[in-house]
């Protein structure tokens, strides 16, 4: 088996459960879905083995992001063929539209995962759902555990699930493993309620959006407010209005000028020092950062994460800016409310 050319640091790895470790940075592929602009299938699967060379082995996509698993399913198969090696875990959803959930509707929906992505088991299957209303969501869990006991299915876990929920799931005897939530300097409803919870039940989060789909980075410091055309991503627009929700542009820039500093004194970037923030709290597993496959890509940046240390110093230079904005858990809700209206 061939090994990633440049080895990352022990500490890049996390062992998500007993039978899979994963880089604790999981290369996010929502940005394939078209939300982005254009993608070129050739380019995005190069983008992959650029990826994996620098032992980013890790991929997070989603039933409904364009040719996300296809993709994953090509790049399986040419690394197969010319390294002899699989070695790539990659981290799929499934997003029921709401509706009812039998078994046939759940086996169609992961055998399909599972033939696009070229394996007989999906390493970790995230399950999201609409409507709380409907407990249909405790059926579909159920359907997709059957298929875990046959391992079409590796491990079981959520997305988008607020810590109500995530408990009633648990208290039904269906093992979790992850909850994947959005999660940032800016957005930090997890730590309420969901960040506890996880820990007393030894469920970790995966999170997304620590970037603020690039707002969080030098290209926004010292700018003035873009307007919703200049935002030409679907993550900058989605991460632009939980800044305004938060406290504006004007904190914004406060909270870059902070991050700056510390970035300059670690020698590293504005995005390195909001993921590590994230990344060193409790119950993290894994930050996931997403990539324009074959458009623009940060992996060298990316890199360094795993070599800064923030110190208490940091910290409270960053919590003093954090604290200022407003408090999202009562303006929103716990973690995913924000898509049930
Ligand atoms: N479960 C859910 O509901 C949900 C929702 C959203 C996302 N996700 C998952 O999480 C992933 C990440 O979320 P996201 O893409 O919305 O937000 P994100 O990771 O905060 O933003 C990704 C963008 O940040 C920029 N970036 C990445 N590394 C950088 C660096 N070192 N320096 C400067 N800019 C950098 C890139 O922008 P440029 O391309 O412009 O350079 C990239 O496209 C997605 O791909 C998806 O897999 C899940």
């Amino acid at each position: 088996m061939t090994k990633p050319s440049v080895p990352m640091p022990a500490s890049s790895q996390f062992s998500l459960t007993p039978d899979m470790t994963i880089c604790r940075l999981p290369i996010g592929m929502w940005q394939v879905s078209g939300a982005h602009g254009p993608i070129d299938p050739a380019a995005a699967v190069r983008s992959l083995f650029q990826h994996f060379d620098a032992g980013f082995t890790t991929f997070d996509l989603a039933d409904h992001y364009g040719p996300a698993e296809d993709f994953i399913g090509e790049f399986r198969r040419q690394l197969v063929a010319q390294r002899g090696t699989d070695a790539l875990t990659a981290f799929t959803k499934w997003v029921p539209r709401p509706g009812r959930t039998t078994r046939a509707v759940v086996e169609q929906a992961i055998d399909r995962s599972r033939r696009r992505m070229g394996v007989e088991t999906l390493d970790l299957l995230q399950f999201h759902w609409w409507d709380y209303a409907d407990a249909g969501y405790l059926d579909a869990l159920r359907h997709l555990a059957g298929l875990q006991a046959e391992r079409r299915i590796l491990h079981l876990a959520l997305t988008n699930f607020d810590t109500e929920h995530l408990r009633i799931i648990r208290d039904s005897g269906i093992k979790i493993v992850s909850n994947q939530v959005q999660y940032s300097l800016i957005d930090q409803r997890p730590e309420v309620r969901m960040v506890p919870f996880c820990q007393e039940h030894g469920i970790t989060l995966l999170t997304y959006g620590t970037v603020c789909g690039g707002l969080l980075s030098e290209r926004y410091l010292g700018k003035p407010e873009p307007g919703r055309r200049e935002l030409t991503t679907a993550s900058l627009q989605k991460y632009k209005q939980m800044i305004d929700a938060w406290g504006g542009w004007s904190l914004f820039q406060e909270l870059l000028r902070v991050l700056t500093a510390i970035a300059e004194k670690h020698k590293v970037s504005i995005a390195n020092v909001a993921v590590r923030s994230i990344l060193d709290r409790p119950a993290v597993a894994g930050v996931i950062v997403g990539c324009r496959l074959g458009v623009a890509e940060h992996i060298a940046d990316n890199r360094r994460i795993f070599d800064l240390r923030l110190d208490e110093e940091d910290r409270i230079r960053i919590a003093a800016v954090t604290l200022k904005g407003r408090n999202l858990f009562e303006r929103i809700g716990d973690c995913g409310d924000e898509y049930r209206g």
